[in-house]
């Protein structure tokens, strides 16, 4: 009667082992797949890289993809980012910072988002500007042959490693101590 009642337990605890066991199996295995899936992923859309654009795979098998950047501001001061692909040179200033002024809230109603793209091979990287953003380009202060508006430079792949200068000025006010005389 002992004998068989222990027994049973026993049985019991072997079985709770291997289930636990399986479970644990299951689990690292499926661990394993994701990475591999994420690791594919990544090379789909660079298979040649040798940058430093971090892969995240997140619970989910989600991947977010970030790239780095760098804002260098009117002190020529540099502040490293990153910056998850999709996402605009203006909301990634604005989520770390950096002083990007951006009055329309990315609306191509001002100029006040405007940076300089400062090597022309990243400038080349981007999609060509449409006329409303050169319309508004136009009234930027301090216009350079690499200027873009910062809510239409979105984050991509080829753009790792990009730096990306603040003007000294922007149109609607002078971020330089300039104090208007008065007239
Ligand atoms: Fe106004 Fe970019 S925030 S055009």
């Amino acid at each position: 009667m002992f004998i068989s009642k222990l027994s049973s337990q026993v049985g019991q605890m072997v079985k709770g082992f291997t289930r636990a066991g399986q479970l644990k199996y299951v689990t690292r295995t499926e661990n394993m797949r994701r990475s591999y899936s994420c690791y594919l992923q990544h090379l789909k859309h660079r298979p040649f890289s040798t940058t430093a654009a971090e892969i995240n795979c997140e619970e989910g098998n989600e991947q977010k993809e970030k790239i780095s950047v760098t804002f260098v501001d009117k002190d020529g001061e540099e502040m490293h980012i990153k910056v998850p692909i999709g996402m605009s040179m203006l909301e990634a200033a604005h989520e770390n910072d950096i002083e990007l002024e951006g009055a329309c809230e990315g609306s191509l109603a001002c100029s006040t988002c405007h940076v300089i793209v400062t090597d022309v091979n990243y400038y080349n990287k981007l999609e060509d500007p449409t006329d409303e953003e050169n319309d508004m380009l136009d009234l930027a202060f301090g216009l350079t042959e690499t200027s873009r508006l910062g809510c239409q430079v979105i984050a991509k792949h080829d753009l790792d490693g990009i730096r990306v200068a603040l003007p000294v000025a922007t149109r609607n006010f002078a971020v330089d101590g300039y104090v208007p005389k008065p007239h």
